[in-house]
């Protein structure tokens, strides 16, 4: 199972790291366009091998993509992230280009591979993705979702003074501060609703800190968020490579599923070796629905700025 992922930054090397010591992967090939940088990203993770015990081989390559030939799964990260204040959609006119470079470059060299887009606007990088290049829609897929269920959980976790491993909740919808759709109604606490656990203010609290957890982190850390990023898409990737038919929120294009046309939006999916196997349908209540309605709108206006 090779994997390259585009982008040696602090979320690229993040999901090196978690991508290489979970050991199911033979190879990752990180890419940047700085000289040497994933190749020093790379020899200093690889000295963490014996440490945290994986034999997954890692090599940088400084814009050289006939390193990444054959990729299973290609993981783009590269583009600017955003500075404190800024919103995600406010990197489409850098992200969009580098985006669209890059993917064309890995599909040149690799033609059977899995896209997972983390470069934000992630939604419109996702669609991006879609407009430019010929994959079918299963090999597409967008992290947003994976990553803002992370944050809902941890949040969860902390309103209910509960282990986060007690705690399910699922986010979906655009990853954007004001589109996110946290579904607090069908979280839980053990198979329990928190429902029962939590009152209606303190999850509306919950909900909030969620859609702005990774503006929060930008504003402490000067920069975006890396850890749970590099994590997320870890997931991603090994539930593809290893074809474990888990469900993650993630972007995709959709086609009439949940009443939405033409637009890569975060939803219930299925992940195997197939990239999206499926995708699921929940019933949603009205509230939801209007909820995924108008996230999908702001996605769509931020689509509109794409020159396609
Ligand atoms: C985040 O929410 C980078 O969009 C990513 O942290």
């Amino acid at each position: 199972m090779k994997v390259t992922v585009v982008g040696a930054g602090a979320v690229g090397a993040s999901c090196a790291e978690y991508i290489a010591i979970k050991n199911f992967a033979s190879e990752v090939v990180l890419v940047d366009i700085k000289e040497g940088f994933a190749e020093g990203k790379a020899m200093d993770l690889m000295q963490t091998a014996s440490l945290n015990g994986f034999d997954t081989r890692i090599v940088g390559s400084t814009n050289d993509y006939s390193k990444t030939a054959d990729s299973d799964i290609c993981v783009i990260t590269s583009g600017v992230p955003r500075k404190p204040g800024m919103t995600r959609e406010e990197l489409i006119g850098t992200n969009a280009g580098i985006v669209k470079s890059v993917s064309s470059s890995l599909l040149e060299h690799s033609p059977n591979a899995i896209i997972i887009v983390v470069s934000n606007p992630m939604d419109t990088m996702t669609y991006l993705v879609h407009k430019t290049t010929d994959l079918p829609k299963n090999r597409i897929i967008g992290m947003g979702g994976a990553l803002d269920s992370a944050r809902f959980k941890y949040r969860l976790a902390e309103a209910l003074g509960a282990p986060i491993s007690d705690v399910d909740g699922m986010v979906i919808g655009g990853h954007s501060d004001t589109g996110m759709v946290p579904l607090t109604r069908l979280a839980t606490r053990n198979s329990v609703p928190v429902t029962e656990f939590i009152s209606e203010d303190r999850l509306d609290q919950v909900k909030e800190d969620t859609k702005v957890g990774g503006a929060t982190l930008t504003k402490l850390l000067g920069t975006s968020a890396w850890y749970a990023p590099g994590a997320a898409v870890s997931g991603l990737v090994q539930a593809i490579a290893c074809d474990q038919k888990k469900i993650f929120p993630c972007s995709t294009l959709l086609e009439g599923e949940y009443g939405l046309n033409d637009l890569c939006i975060g939803v219930p999916v299925v992940l195997g070796r197939n990239g999206i196997e499926k995708i699921v349908d929940i019933e949603l209540n009205d509230a939801e629905r209007d909820h995924l309605k108008t996230s999908a709108e702001g996605v769509s206006k931020t689509n509109g700025l794409l020159e396609l």
